[in-house]
């Protein structure tokens, strides 16, 4: 993939498409084709960024398409496309309706951009991951989910706040899925290196972790709709590790295969992303509690993934 002609569809110019089409434009990291089944929302989200970047004297690539084809030959395809979640909705109320949604979209990827990367953003993100890994047909390694680097950034964002420090400085993980059942992994969790443990009690620390588990739903509480600033934020981590073969490590959504003794199933793990999209899965050794968490995590998502009726 080379880097100046990376060619990037975004399906879905709702707040987290048209938030990301800005940063990446704005970032030139690639040339951003914005799409969506509203197609003057698309058109009009386009002429705007572009008048952005002229004010701004940047030189971003963007345009919108009223047809899959104008997308063809897509490096990576990320779908933002469907219903966001409002007050009171859990992610996987969406379901149904969003399975609908990414049913359609997903022949005419595989028609007009079959070698794509695809980045899964639509809630209940891990079922949806899993749908689209089955209906594409495509290598595991071409399909992933974002979740935990969004899930890692709040945890991040919240640890920071209690400690006091600047949030350059914390490492944190969060694992499993996209929903009330993540995992954030304290073990593994620092501040400058030191382990959160012995700088917070543990009475504070589960405090974090479900403030951590919540903060979709407190967001949305104020917004009266979904978060899209750090979610556009964690996809463009995500594009910019891939774009730029960074081989880095960030947690996403991905088909399992006996990884973490868990099968036929989507979640979020540590995975090294680079050109290839997921170039390996890591294998984090976990104690026999967060075995146990993360399996309970794969029971909810499995719960999804058979209302999906494939
Ligand atoms: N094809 C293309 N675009 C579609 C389709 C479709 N079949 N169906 C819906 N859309 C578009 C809508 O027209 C809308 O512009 O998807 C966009 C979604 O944007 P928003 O409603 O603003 O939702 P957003 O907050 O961006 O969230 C999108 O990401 O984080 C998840 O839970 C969230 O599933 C939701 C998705």
């Amino acid at each position: 993939m080379e880097k100046k002609k990376v060619k990037i569809a975004i399906i879905g110019a709702g707040k987290v498409g048209a938030t990301l089409a800005m940063r990446v434009v704005e970032d030139n990291l690639g040339e951003v084709f914005l799409l969506d089944i509203n197609k003057d929302l698309a058109q009009g989200k386009v002429l705007d960024l572009r008048d952005s970047l002229a004010t701004l004297n940047y030189g971003g690539k963007i345009n919108y398409c009223k047809d899959y084809s104008e997308v063809e030959d897509s490096d990576i395809v990320v779908l933002t496309a469907g219903f966001p979640r409002q007050a009171g909705m859990s992610r996987e109320d969406l379901l149904i309706k969003n399975k609908e949604i990414i049913q359609s979209i997903i022949p005419r990827i595989k028609k007009y951009s079959p070698k794509a990367i695809i980045i899964v953003v639509t809630n209940p993100l891990d079922v949806l991951t899993y749908f689209v890994y089955k209906l594409s047909k495509v290598s595991r390694q071409r399909i992933m989910g974002m979740s935990g680097v969004l899930d890692s950034g709040r945890f991040s964002a919240l640890i920071a706040e209690e400690v006091g420090v600047s949030r350059q400085n914390i490492q944190a993980m969060v694992l499993g899925m996209h929903g009330d059942l993540m995992l954030p992994l304290v073990r593994y969790s620092t501040i400058y290196g030191v382990p959160l443990r012995q700088l917070l009690s543990q009475k504070r620390i589960e405090e974090l972790t479900k403030k951590v588990r919540s903060r979709g739903a407190e967001i949305i509480s104020y917004l009266a709709s979904s978060a899209y600033y750090a979610p556009s934020a964690a996809i463009f981590l995500m594009l910019k590790a891939i774009i730029n073969d960074e081989k880095r490590v960030l947690v996403a959504s991905v088909y399992l295969d006996g990884e973490y003794n868990l099968k036929d199933v989507c979640l979020g793990v540590p995975v090294k992303l680079g050109r290839d999209g997921v170039e390996e899965i890591i294998e984090l050794k976990l104690n026999k509690e967060e075995k146990r968490l993360l399996q309970k995590s794969a029971e909810k998502v499995r719960d999804g993934i058979r209302k999906l009726n494939i």
